[in-house]
Parts: structure tokens; C-alpha cells; sequence
């Protein structure tokens, strides 16, 4: 568990290029700290888009690390940006409403998450765009992000995932980690 205090220090202690304060501030003006991270899959909670983001951050790293024991080319700020800011179109995303449902034959109400788009911009690509819209990235982290879900967003007979992990192989590293923090981590409940 990571605590939204933790998670401002580890943002503060690596991402330091100009316009991270103002992203920041955005973050915490917004919904980031309290959103879930899916309505139903993983760390459909409050607070669960900031955990996955950590948990993203933690997999990228130690995938970077044993990737390069040589000297690892990209920087630690670079490894954040890419783990802690790949899903920020789940920001202002999540709305919670309430369902009845019966338990011990009595209907009670209980809450739930739902869908509310407020900026239809996709998903990796809108990530990348609301980043941009503070502070640059690089074309490496933008591609890694935009292209985050690997497979899994790509339309038929687009290609460009693969020429994405094909150039840039931060862009498998955080597909990677994005897979081992959904689908390990949060579903042995880290
Ligand atoms: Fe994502
Ligand atoms: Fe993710």
C-alpha cells in the first residue's frame, strides 16, 4: 500500500523537469488520489489508480534494472514518468453511484464504479496528452506510454505497436510492467 503522501515524496524525489509542480497540483485538483484503478478488474477501490501507478513503477524499474545490469539507459526520472503518469486518463474517468442489492433476503444499497468520460481522447494517447499539456516528455517516454497496452488497443491491421516495441524497447518494459502489476501484484492483492 502506498500512501498519498508516499506517492507525492517518490513523485517530488524523481520527476523535477519544468512543469512537474504544476502536474502535480493538477493530480491532487483532480481525482487522481481517490480514483479507482478499474470499475471491476483491478483495485476497483478508492485510491486504486494511485497504487497501480506505484505498482507500474516498482515492475518497470526492476525490469529496466535486470534489463541492463550494465548501466541501465534510462533515467531514474524517466522510469517514473513512465510508471507513476501512464494511466492518467483514468483521471476524472471513474464515477461512483450506487446499486440495491439483496443480501440475507434484504436489499441494501451498495456503491459501485461506473464509466464517465469526460475527455475522449482513447486511452495511452490521452495519457500523453495530458502530460504534454504540463511538461515534456521525451519521444521515447511518449511513444512507451501511448503505447502502454500493447495488443490489447491496437485496431486491425495498425502495425504501429509493433514498430513502437520494434524502436523502443522502454515501450515492452512498460507493457511488461503494466501486465505483472494488474494481472500478479494486484491480483495476489500487494
Ligand atoms: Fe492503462
Ligand atoms: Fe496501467
Amino acid at each position: 500500500m502506498i500512501t498519498k503522501d508516499e506517492f507525492i515524496a517518490l513523485y517530488q524525489e524523481h520527476i523535477t523537469r519544468r512543469g512537474a509542480d504544476k502536474l502535480l497540483d493538477w493530480m491532487g485538483k483532480a481525482d487522481f488520489f481517490t480514483a479507482p484503478a478499474s470499475t471491476r478488474y483491478h483495485l476497483a477501490c478508492a485510491g486504486g489508480l494511485m497504487e497501480h501507478s506505484a505498482h507500474v513503477y516498482n515492475r518497470l524499474r526492476q525490469l529496466a534494472m535486470a534489463e541492463y545490469p550494465e548501466g541501465c539507459p534510462y533515467s531514474e526520472e524517466t522510469l517514473a514518468v513512465c510508471g507513476l503518469l501512464h494511466d492518467l486518463c483514468k483521471v476524472n474517468f471513474y464515477k461512483e453511484d450506487t446499486r440495491n442489492v439483496k443480501e440475507n433476503g434484504v436489499w441494501v444499497q451498495k456503491p459501485y464504479y461506473t464509466v464517465d468520460e469526460q475527455l475522449p481522447y482513447g486511452h495511452g494517447e490521452k495519457s500523453v496528452f495530458i502530460i504534454e499539456r504540463f511538461m515534456r516528455l521525451s519521444l521515447e517516454e511518449a511513444i512507451a506510454i501511448r503505447f502502454h497496452m500493447g495488443g490489447f488497443d491496437a485496431r486491425p491491421g495498425d502495425n504501429s505497436v509493433s514498430v513502437a516495441f520494434e524502436r523502443y524497447p522502454l515501450a515492452i518494459l512498460l507493457h511488461l510492467a503494466d501486465l505483472q502489476a494488474s494481472y500478479l501484484d494486484e491480483a495476489r492483492g500487494i
